[in-house]
């Protein structure tokens, strides 16, 4: 079957044993490319094969932030240009063999329909080779997030616990259930406020607004800042807080039962 009710395209994960998870807010600078990264090294530590693909068109910097930036050769596009099969485009990482890459185009191809996205998509999910698959889309709601939501059964929208980011998840929500995007869920990212307390009373509001469940947090923390620029992700990060959030996250994704603020000791106070 190739259509939902909605008269969109139905998730490829539904005939394969790939989860496909795209990563959105139609804000900016949420931290939807920090969390792809870093959550997808989180899921490829615990055993699991993970294809990062990077939708940002036009403005990659996943390859950046995940620490790929000086092998990218080929993108996806030469894939869909058929210059390339898939097995070139992707990159192995060297950190941990069970984490992959494709880069985006640096400028959008309009060679890239849906079909073509999502041809390519299950082409990959096809081989067998990986568990889950993570897409990161730009902020807003353009044409990449078209692409993603055309191919991807489970949406993680990240929002910041501000109020145009909860609004902007809000927004996001709505467009993906439209999209046909079954399983749509929160990631809240940067969150302060000193007591994890006070975070989990931010938490209900933020529930509360966009009526979106809640699949994970990750605190602020200026070391992701720092990481993000080198292109170091949690296996480097000397965080505890970050990394035991990611692995939080992780153990969540893989559908084990773990508390929200587990091993999280305490939230940053910003001025
Ligand atoms: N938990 C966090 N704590 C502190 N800084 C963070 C955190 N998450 C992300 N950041 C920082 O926020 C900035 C934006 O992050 P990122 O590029 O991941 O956002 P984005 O939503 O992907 O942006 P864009 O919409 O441009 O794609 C970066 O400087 C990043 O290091
Ligand atoms: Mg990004």
């Amino acid at each position: 079957m190739d259509t939902n009710p909605n008269g969109n395209n139905s998730s490829i994960s539904a005939d394969t044993t790939t989860k496909v998870i795209l990563f959105t807010s139609c804000k900016g600078g949420v931290g939807k490319s920090t969390v792809c990264a870093n959550l997808a090294m989180a899921v490829a530590k615990r055993g699991k094969r993970v294809l990062l693909i990077d939708c940002d068109f036009g403005n990659r910097c996943l390859d950046l932030v995940a620490g790929f930036s000086d092998e990218v050769v080929y993108d996806i596009s030469d894939i869909a240009s058929e210059k390339i099969d898939c097995e070139r485009a992707i990159l192995h990482d060297r950190r941990c063999e069970n984490l992959h890459f494709i880069a985006a185009p640096l400028g959008f191809d309009h060679t890239m329909d849906p079909e073509a996205f999502r041809a390519i998509v299950k082409r990959l999910t096809d081989t067998g080779s990986f568990d889950f698959v993570f897409i990161d889309t730009p902020g807003g709601i353009g044409e990449p997030l078209q692409l993603a939501a055309a191919v991807a059964d489970t949406a993680y929208i990240v929002v910041e616990p501000t109020r145009p980011a909860v609004r902007a998840a809000e927004r996001t929500s709505d467009y993906l259930a439209q999209k046909g995007v079954g399983k749509r869920r929160l990631i809240v990212n940067k969150l302060s406020g000193g007591s994890v307390r006070k975070a989990q009373q931010e938490l209900i509001s933020i529930i509360d607004t966009t009526s979106v469940k809640l699949h994970g947090v990750i605190p602020y923390d200026p070391a992701l800042i720092v990481a993000g620029n080198r292109g170091i992700l949690i296996d480097e990060i000397p965080s505890f807080n970050v990394t035991n959030a990611f692995d939080n996250l992780a153990a969540r994704t893989l559908g084990e039962g773990r508390r929200l603020f587990a091993n999280i000791k305490r939230l940053r106070k910003l001025k």
